[in-house]
């Protein structure tokens, strides 16, 4: 993890995240999760982000090679961005469907693989945008507004 202070009151923390990396899986939400926290915000506005961001963090673990995911902590906002290296989605509309999911029988066996991730991202986030090139990757960004 990185981290960096900027003026304004926005906090940056940014995590690689890799293909598989099970024992590392969620921490890079945790992290953001406990943060959040500490800073004081409201437990409701914590619940989703800290969603958003687990789902954001697994798609990359489970479906891409590698990533870097970065919060943008500001006092009115929230600001998510990932970006992985992997097969990106062909089908974006598709791919946000409840329980549409590519996972593999092992995967699912893990537990994961469910198809909710993106809905879910969806539902707890005030703006969503997937940019995805097939054969190249995915970039996902997600706002939570602080009102
Ligand atoms: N970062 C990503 N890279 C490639 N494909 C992805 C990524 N995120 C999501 N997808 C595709 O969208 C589908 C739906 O994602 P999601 O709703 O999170 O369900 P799940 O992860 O349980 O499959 C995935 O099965 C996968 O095909
Ligand atoms: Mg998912």
């Amino acid at each position: 993890m990185s981290e960096q202070a900027k003026p304004e009151q926005i906090l940056i923390l940014e995590f690689t995240l890799k293909s598989l990396d099970f024992m590392r899986a969620g921490e890079a939400s945790s992290e953001f999760k406990q943060r959040l926290k500490k800073l004081g915000f409201k437990p409701e506005l914590v619940r989703r982000a800290a969603i958003a961001a687990y789902e954001a963090e697994m798609n990359v673990i489970i479906h891409a090679r590698k990533g870097v995911m970065r919060f943008e902590i500001a006092p009115a906002r929230l600001l998510i961005v990932v970006e992985d290296e992997g097969p990106g989605i062909s089908d974006i509309e598709q791919a946000m469907q409840e329980g549409f999911t590519t996972a593999s029988a092992a995967i699912r066996e893990l537990g994961f693989g469910a198809g909710m991730g993106l809905p879910n991202i969806k539902r707890c986030a005030d703006a969503m945008d997937i940019q995805s090139i097939p054969g190249q990757g995915t970039r996902l960004q997600i706002i939570i507004n602080n009102e």
